[in-house]
C-alpha cells in the first residue's frame, strides 16, 4: 500500500486515506478501538452532539426497508460537555484523526458548541450536521442558503480547524446550499444525510416510527447520493465527503469518479463492521489493476460520454 498514494486533505486537515465513517453509525464501543478495522480509518467522525444531552426519539426507531433502513434515533447523544468529558478521549487514543459532528438548534447554540470543541481541541474538522430546525422557518437549515451560509460564518470566525458543512437531500437543487456553503467559507462538503421517508404499518392504521417519518439510507439511496455528489462536483471546488448506501469498494469509487474526496460507510457498518476497511482494501486493488498510483487521480473522472 505504502508505494500508492492515497492521502488527501481537507483544508489543512490531513488524511492518511479517503475512507471514513458517516456520523450515526459508528459505535462509542471503546474495547474495539484497537482492531485494525478502526485504526486503519481515514478519519473517525463520532455522533452528532448536541449542547445538551438529548434522550432521542420514542420507540420504534428503526424499521428496515427495501434495500435500506429507516430511522428516527433522533440525535441521542451525552451533549457537548459528557462527550468532550467521556467519550472524546477515548476517540482521542485510537491515533486516527476525528472529525467531530455537531448540531445546534439555533445559531448561538453552534457558535457555543463550536467554542466547547476549540476550547478541548484534539480533533482535525468539523462537520457542520444541518439537518436542525431553521428556527422561525418552517424548513431546516439544510434547506435553506442563506441560514446555511449564516451558520457557517459564524462557526467559521471561531473554529481553529476546518469547518465542513453535511448536507440533506430533502431538497429541489442541493447545489444550490452546497454554492452557498462555499460561498460562505465551508472548508468542505458533507453529502448526502438521510431522504425523509415513511411507513405505514396497514393493520394498526399508523405510522411505524415512533417519531412518525425518519431518514432512509443504506443502498437503497446510493443512485441519489451518487447523482447528488457529481451535481455538487461540478459546481463547488472545495472537497466533498460522500456516503449514502456504500458497501464496497466499487460503491465508494462511484462516489469518488463522481468528484468525492473522501467516502464514508454508514448503515452497512451495522451489517458488515469490516466493510470500511474492506472499502480501503478494495481501492487500493481496483489502483493497482488500473495502475494508478494516486487516488486523486481517479477524483471526478467520470466519462461524460
Ligand atoms: C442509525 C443512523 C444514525 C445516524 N445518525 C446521524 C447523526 O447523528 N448525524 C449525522 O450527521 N448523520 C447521521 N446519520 C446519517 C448518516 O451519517 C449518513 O449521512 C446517511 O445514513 C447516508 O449514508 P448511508 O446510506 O451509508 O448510511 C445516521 C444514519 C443512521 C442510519
Amino acid at each position: 500500500m505504502d508505494d500508492l498514494k492515497l492521502k488527501v486533505k481537507i483544508g489543512k486537515a490531513a488524511f492518511a486515506n479517503p475512507v471514513t465513517v458517516a456520523s450515526g453509525t459508528f459505535g462509542h464501543a471503546e474495547k474495539y478501538y484497537d482492531l485494525e478495522e478502526v485504526k486503519k480509518l481515514g478519519a473517525i467522525v463520532p455522533k452528532t452532539v448536541t449542547l445538551p444531552a438529548q434522550e432521542g426519539n420514542p420507540p420504534v426507531r428503526i424499521v428496515e426497508t427495501p434495500s435500506g433502513m429507516l430511522n428516527a434515533i433522533g440525535i441521542e447523544n451525552p451533549g457537548a460537555d459528557g462527550f468532550i468529558a467521556d467519550k472524546l478521549p477515548g476517540f482521542q487514543k485510537v491515533g486516527v484523526p476525528l472529525i467531530i459532528s455537531v448540531l445546534g438548534h439555533t445559531d448561538k447554540e453552534f457558535e457555543i458548541l463550536a467554542e466547547k470543541f476549540t476550547a478541548a481541541g484534539g480533533f482535525v474538522a468539523l462537520e457542520l450536521n444541518l439537518s436542525c430546525p431553521n428556527l422561525g422557518h418552517k424548513t431546516l437549515v439544510a434547506q435553506d442558503p442563506k441560514a446555511t451560509a449564516r451558520i457557517i460564518k459564524k462557526v467559521k470566525k471561531i473554529a481553529a480547524v476546518p469547518v465542513i458543512a453535511k448536507l440533506a437531500p430533502n431538497v429541489t437543487d442541493i447545489t444550490v446550499i452546497a454554492q452557498a456553503a462555499e460561498d460562505a467559507g465551508a472548508d468542505g462538503l458533507s453529502l448526502i444525510n438521510t431522504l425523509t421517508g415513511m411507513v405505514i404499518d396497514v393493520e394498526k392504521q399508523r405510522s411505524v416510527l415512533g417519531n412518525f417519518t425518519g431518514g432512509l439510507s443504506g443502498p437503497a439511496i446510493r443512485p441519489v447520493a451518487v447523482n447528488m455528489v457529481y451535481q455538487t462536483a461540478q459546481k463547488v471546488k472545495i472537497p466533498i465527503i460522500a456516503m449514502g448506501g456504500i458497501a464496497d469498494a466499487s460503491d465508494a469509487l462511484q462516489f469518488i469518479l463522481a468528484g468525492a474526496t473522501m467516502v464514508a460507510v454508514g448503515t452497512m457498518n451495522f451489517v458488515n463492521p469490516r466493510a470500511p476497511l474492506d472499502v480501503l482494501n478494495g481501492i487500493v486493488d481496483y489502483m493497482r489493476r488500473h495502475d494508478i498510483n494516486d487516488i486523486r487521480k481517479l477524483r471526478g473522472k467520470v466519462k461524460r460520454k
